[in-house]
């Protein structure tokens, strides 16, 4: 663990600098204080870095510029959600057009039909169903596990994150399972519906699931909400191999690891998972989420859904999800924007990223590493690549990454908040990148010196 004696000195300054020049955000925030809870519109933006959040004025393709006239190059892309860039010109025509038309009308739209072709095309699952976020599609899909298997519990990996969905908050404090620290009104205990293993140990998923009360795993194919955390070789296979074996669903997450080609890390590397969700970039910003199923999955649902009266009390689905502009918005968004030539412009940035935080981590012989996964970077503050999110989160220092973070807004570049994240999108130029290579590197001489 790299000690900066001074941190407190520099954070100190970038703080004031922040401040000197953010006042229409800083005049902004107190003002919210009154109309809204905390002064922020979600909770976790009291988090942001500057001690009040940078109030945004417009936003195109990879920049924004805020309240205040200031101008940066946007790496967190609204963590993901922006992927695409911001109002990519095919998504904001399509939406334009398409709301004309109508935005909700709880019928389909013969997009639907185009978009559940696409998405099977590029992830290999055949029938799919719409939501309105990523965090919907995982509750949907965890319920549907749990009323195909008949089997209360879920799995998940320590320190991942799936959206806003209540069963996934949870961690191991020694062998216990207990609500994640900040868990805000938890229903029940976590032990009562999840299980916890720790990422890459195949062992303790196999003996977890052997209790036989286990629906379904969810997991990111790679963790990338603590850091990076890659699978090690065969992880996948065991994971595969022990779901099949117990009658346990998997289901795969690709909201963020979309970023590691068209059809996500499912169909870079072979997955085949049972259900698979989605959100985030997928309709440019604008919300949607979506859940597919292998053929075997759905066939089995179709059997057991109900089909009569009570088909409207099944706790899926909602009066906005699958309406006919996030519709539209995504088969634009696929069609046009999110391509194979867009993700090859994409990855080669990712690369390019990764060199340049490389380099500086090597002249200024710093402990940290950093890692990537198609077009998204992150750099972490220990040496080595952690196998499990306990690792990663262990190397967490508040400080520095608030050091960092606000050392690049300052700066005039917008990183993913809490940690240290970039993501590259198709209107990502290699400047852009030669940008944050050169603010990461006077940052690395400062905390140095
Ligand atoms: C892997 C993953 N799944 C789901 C979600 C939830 O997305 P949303 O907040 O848009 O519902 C997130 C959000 O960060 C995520 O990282």
């Amino acid at each position: 663990m790299l000690t900066v004696p001074h941190l407190d000195d520099l954070l100190a300054r970038e703080l004031e600098r922040f401040q000197r020049e953010h006042p229409r955000s800083r005049a902004l925030a107190r003002e919210a204080q009154q109309s809204l809870l905390a002064g922020v519109p979600m909770p976790w933006m009291i988090r942001w870095a500057g001690g009040f959040p940078v109030f945004a004025a417009e936003a195109e393709g990879a920049r924004f510029r805020d309240v205040d006239g200031n101008e940066y190059v946007d790496f967190c892309l609204g963590d993901t959600a922006a992927m695409t860039g911001h109002s990519p010109e095919p998504t904001v025509r399509a939406v334009a057009e398409q709301a004309r038309k109508g935005i909700t009308l709880m019928l389909p739209s013969e997009d639907a039909l185009w978009v559940g072709r696409e998405l099977g095309r590029r992830f290999g699952l055949l029938r799919w169903q719409f939501a309105l976020t990523a965090t919907d599609a995982n509750r949907f899909a965890i319920r549907l596990a749990r009323e195909l298997t008949g089997r209360p519990k879920i799995l998940v990996f320590n320190w991942c994150y799936h959206g806003s969905v209540d069963e996934t908050f949870a961690t191991l404090d020694g062998e216990k399972v207990v609500a994640r620290d900040g868990n805000v009104g938890p229903p029940v205990a976590l032990a009562e519906t999840t299980r916890v293993v720790e990422w890459n140990d195949g062992e303790a998923l196999e003996a977890e699931l052997a209790h036989g009360d286990v629906a379904c795993v969810l997991t990111e194919p790679v963790l990338t909400n603590i850091g990076i955390v890659h699978p090690e070789p065969g992880f996948h296979d065991v994971l595969r191999e022990a779901t099949r074996r117990t009658g346990t669903l998997l289901i795969v997450d690709e909201t963020h690891t979309l970023c590691a080609g068209p059809g996500g890390y499912t169909a870079e590397h072979g997955l085949e998972p049972d259900m698979l969700t989605i959100g985030k970039a997928i309709a440019g910003g604008i919300p949607a989420g979506a859940y597919g199923f292998s053929a075997d999955v759905a066939d089995r649902l179709e059997e057991v859904l109900p089909r009569d009266e009570r088909a409207d009390v099944g706790g899926i689905g909602g009066t906005v999800a699958a309406n006919v502009l996030s519709l539209a918005a995504m088969r634009a968004t696929l069609a046009e924007v999110l391509t194979d030539d867009a993700f090859t412009h994409m990855i080669n940035l990712g690369e390019r990223f990764e060199a340049g935080v490389a380099a500086v981590i090597e002249r200024y012989d710093l402990p940290w590493h950093v890692t990537r996964l198609g077009c998204r970077v992150e750099y972490l503050f220990r040496p080595d690549r952690p196998r499990t999110g306990s690792q990663a989160a262990a190397a967490g220092n508040v400080e520095l990454d608030r050091f960092i973070h606000l050392y690049a807004l300052n700066r005039g570049i917008l990183l993913t908040p809490f940690h240290s994240m970039a993501l590259m999108s198709p209107a990502t130029a290699a400047a852009d990148v030669d940008l944050h290579s050169a603010v990461f590197s006077d940052a690395a001489r400062e905390l140095s010196g």
